[in-house]
């Protein structure tokens, strides 16, 4: 199964939760805003994954798995 996540950034409002949270798989732009920075959520990172799914104060990330 690989996982893929996507931040729905016309919701994002730089809360930063999930940069700090899971900074492999959330870059920051340089204003603020996150990049995701993986193809694929490695394995060992899906967890921290759908906590940061849980965190964000705006539900601006979501996951899809296949
Ligand atoms: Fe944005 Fe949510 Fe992260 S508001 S910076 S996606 S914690």
């Amino acid at each position: 199964m690989t996982v893929q996540v996507q931040v729905d950034l016309n919701r994002c409002q730089g809360h930063g939760k999930c940069m700090i949270a899971c900074p492999e798989v959330f870059d920051e732009d340089g204003q603020g805003y996150p990049v995701v920075a993986v193809a694929e959520v490695p394995a060992d990172l899906v967890a921290a994954v759908n906590a940061c799914i849980d965190d964000c104060p705006e539900r601006a990330i979501s996951a899809t798995s296949r």
